[in-house]
């Protein structure tokens, strides 16, 4: 708007040099907002490449020791694990879920017995562990059945609480969960360990990757997940589910994925006020990834551009396969 000969705001005269950008800065990613997801396998000095998702691997639980060693040193608060089932170890009954010396639960012992400051989230879900790669069990007609998935999924989450998992968090969608978590946890003694609900997570088809990479994607084959995840058109709904979540017990809320939903995490964020993360999920990496492998963005400067825009949205933190290098790239600039 002119004002006289000149406009009557020059919103450069701030941009105009470093020091001013710096000042009116309102928000900064540092290494306290990264999660990083690993993909753990049994067996030793064992180490898969995740096709689909290039620079990420499955590793056995020798080769993930120098890997959480690296992140304790970059000032990364928290791996989530994901483990690899062996298809011997599949089921209808998800048993494999709670074996207190399942891969999970021995993972949660090596890592913590080692780096004891280092947070360990767990997946509560059964997807590794059922032979169609539903997350929870199924009846005759192959429909996803609620509360006697979330009888398991307790069993789940207090075998990891019990092995030193310090969050636990349900990523299946199934209706009550929270309180069951929260009921079981209480009652085996475990009333520290935290829950992280996957609160709005979404039916997305950017979970590809990460169905190869768990080896679940063939189970489901043309199988999906719509009776229980949430439909990616909805935003109210979100709050809804976050809302009943906290009240059941949640102690973070998470929004997944993350770059295609970032109004749900404002949403989300303005409501409640709780400890918000988004998941930055396998394929907002794959096609960062691609795109960077081809030359055509520069993936540095787009990793730590889409990672402070999740915080601009109101997450507290990020679950990000870029964790490490993200936080590599910060320690460089420091
Ligand atoms: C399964 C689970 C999924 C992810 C995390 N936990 C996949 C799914 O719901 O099918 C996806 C993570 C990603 O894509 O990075 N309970």
């Amino acid at each position: 708007m002119p004002f006289g000969q000149f406009p009557a705001r020059r919103m450069r005269r701030m941009r105009r040099d470093d020091f001013s950008r710096r000042l009116m800065r309102e928000h900064t990613l540092t290494a306290n907002d990264l999660i990083y997801p690993v993909f753990v396998l049994d067996g030793r000095n064992r180490r898969e490449a995740v096709a689909s998702m290039p620079g990420v691997e499955r590793l056995s639980i020798d080769l993930l020791l120098p890997v959480a060693e690296d992140c304790v040193r970059l000032g990364i608060p928290a791996l989530a694990l994901f483990p690899v089932i062996d298809g011997s170890l599949k089921s209808l009954g998800a048993e494999e879920a709670y074996n207190p010396d399942g891969l999970v639960p021995r993972t949660l012992a090596a890592l913590k017995s080692r780096f004891p400051e280092l947070g360990l989230i767990t997946d509560v879900a059964l997807d590794p562990y059922t032979i169609h790669g539903q997350d929870g069990l199924v009846d005759e007609t192959g429909y996803v059945m609620n509360d006697e998935t979330v009888a398991v999924l307790a069993r789940q989450a207090v075998a990891h609480a019990r092995a030193g998992a310090d969050v636990v968090a349900p990523s299946d969608m199934m209706d009550g969960r929270v309180a069951a978590l929260r009921t079981a946890l209480e009652d085996a003694g475990h009333i520290h360990t935290r829950i992280l609900a996957y609160a709005a997570k979404y039916a997305s088809s950017f979970y590809g990757p990460f169905r190869d990479a768990v080896g679940s994607a063939a189970n489901l084959g043309k199988g999906n997940k719509y009776t229980y995840q949430m439909d990616p058109a909805n935003g109210d709904e979100a709050l809804w589910e976050v809302g009943m979540d906290l009240e059941e017990g949640a102690d973070m809320v998470m929004v997944k994925p993350g770059m295609p939903y970032l109004d749900v995490i404002r949403r989300v964020k303005d409501a409640y006020g709780a400890p918000t993360y988004a998941y930055q999920v396998s394929g907002e990496y794959a096609m960062l990834k691609a795109a960077a492998q081809n030359g055509w963005l520069d993936e540095r400067a787009c990793v730590l551009e889409a990672l402070l825009a999740f915080k601009r949205a109101g997450a507290d933190g990020v679950l990000t396969y870029f964790a490490r290098d993200a936080a590599r790239y910060l320690d460089d600039r420091a």
